[in-house]
């Protein structure tokens, strides 16, 4: 009886299986959906050929939203609010949208396949961001696995981009990549510098831009990015400030400690920088020069693993539990935060535990 049911089953599952795989096949050879219209904010038209997801058929446009993994459905990154056209959400984009998002029409628009005419709204400031085709003119190790890439703009073109902000990098078809594939990269260099960007990319194994960044690309080689993108940048105010990044979080801290810099700001900063060996490490001089120029900066580098524990003059442990020794009072103060989705989360337990509201805590998760 059992075994008859059992084997009922199974059958089910097979025969919807196979359906299920027929409709996506036909889906992607087959179905041809010809021209699509897009009206985008209630002003301007575009038209895309139908069957290709809303991210993709924009970016043929030059309206580039952000998005870090590539339109897998993975980052979350990719929202845009489709007023009209696109049916329900579909199950990849639940775990991303919460109820008030569902309820204004938000969807990941690297999930919606373009099939009937759409009414979409792009907010005003991604209308504005732009591809730049750049050449690398600089890369330097900064530790056995992050290297720091200078791109320089071609002649005449221009980035305006706010301390904190990040682009997109293009990876060309290569060993590990069959398409072009897109990947986020904070800028660590001045926005004062308008004419290139520096960034500091950390090798992930096995990862496709990063294997891309640290085993093929060199100086002299072409780099198309697009951009600038991002909520996390320096709030013009005159807040004391906590920041606390580790590995290559580092960019968008020293990105926006050098536009204070530059700006002769007099804010009382606290940046607290994980790693966990001496080899983790970089930078330093760099954060000992800002000490000097800025008036109230204190880098305060924590190691978790010393290698040599008696050499090591500075802080030893998690940077979660320096930073709750060092501070006291977050009264006046907001933070930012840069690195893994952990470290991020154990940061803001702590900094929510010393009564900093979550509105003043800002962070850029390169989870
Ligand atoms: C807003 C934003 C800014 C970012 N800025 C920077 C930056 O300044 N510098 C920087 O180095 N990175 C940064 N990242 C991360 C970056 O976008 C890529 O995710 C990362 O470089 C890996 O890309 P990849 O193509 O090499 O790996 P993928 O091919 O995407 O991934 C390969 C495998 O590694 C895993 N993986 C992906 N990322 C990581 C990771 N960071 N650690 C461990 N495993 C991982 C994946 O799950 C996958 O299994 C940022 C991310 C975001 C969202
Ligand atoms: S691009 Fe990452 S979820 Fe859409």
């Amino acid at each position: 009886m059992i075994t008859a049911f059992l084997i009922g089953l199974g059958v089910m599952c097979a025969v919807v299986l196979i359906l299920t795989l027929v409709i996506l096949a036909c889906d992607a050879t087959i179905a041809n959906y010809g021209p699509v219209r897009i009206v985008i904010n209630g002003e301007r038209e575009i038209t895309v050929q139908g069957g290709r997801p809303l991210l993709a058929s924009l970016k043929d446009h030059e309206i580039f939203l952000p998005s870090a993994c590539g339109g897998r459905g993975s980052c979350g990154m990719c929202k845009v609010r489709v007023l009209e056209g696109a049916g329900d959400p579909l199950a990849t984009e639940l775990p991303w949208l919460n109820a008030q998002e569902r309820k204004d029409k938000i969807r990941l628009s690297c999930q919606v396949k373009v099939k009937r005419p759409l009414r979409i709204e792009v907010p005003r400031e991604l209308l504005q961001v732009r591809q730049y085709r750049t050449q690398v003119i600089g890369m330097r190790d900064l530790t056995y696995d992050i290297k720091e890439v200078t791109l320089q703009l071609a002649p005449g073109e221009r980035i305006d981009f706010q301390a904190g902000q990040f682009i997109q990098f293009e990876v060309p078809p290569y060993a590990l990549a069959d398409e072009p594939v897109y990947r986020a990269y904070s800028i660590s260099s001045s926005p004062a510098q308008h004419d290139r960007v520096e960034l500091e990319i950390r090798l992930v194994p096995n990862g496709i831009c990063t294997t891309y960044v640290h085993r093929y690309l060199k100086v002299g080689d072409g780099v198309t990015v697009n951009g600038p993108y991002g909520d996390f940048h320096l709030q013009e105010n005159d807040r004391e400030m906590i920041c606390v990044a580790g590995g290559s979080g580092m960019a968008p801290i020293k990105s926006i400690l050098a536009r204070l810099a530059e700006t002769g700001s007099k804010r009382r900063i606290r940046y607290f920088f994980g790693a966990r060996t001496e080899r983790d490490l970089f930078l330093v001089d760099e954060m000992r020069a800002l000490e000097r120029t800025l008036t109230d900066f204190r880098f305060i580098p924590a190691l978790s693993a010393p290698q040599d524990g008696a050499a090591w003059q500075g802080e030893t442990g998690l940077v979660t539990a320096v930073l709750e020794r060092h501070v006291t009072s977050v009264e006046n103060a907001e933070a930012y935060l840069c690195g893994s989705p952990g470290m991020i989360n154990a940061t803001v337990a702590v900094l929510k535990k010393k009564g900093m509201p979550v509105e003043r805590i800002y962070f850029d998760s390169f989870g």
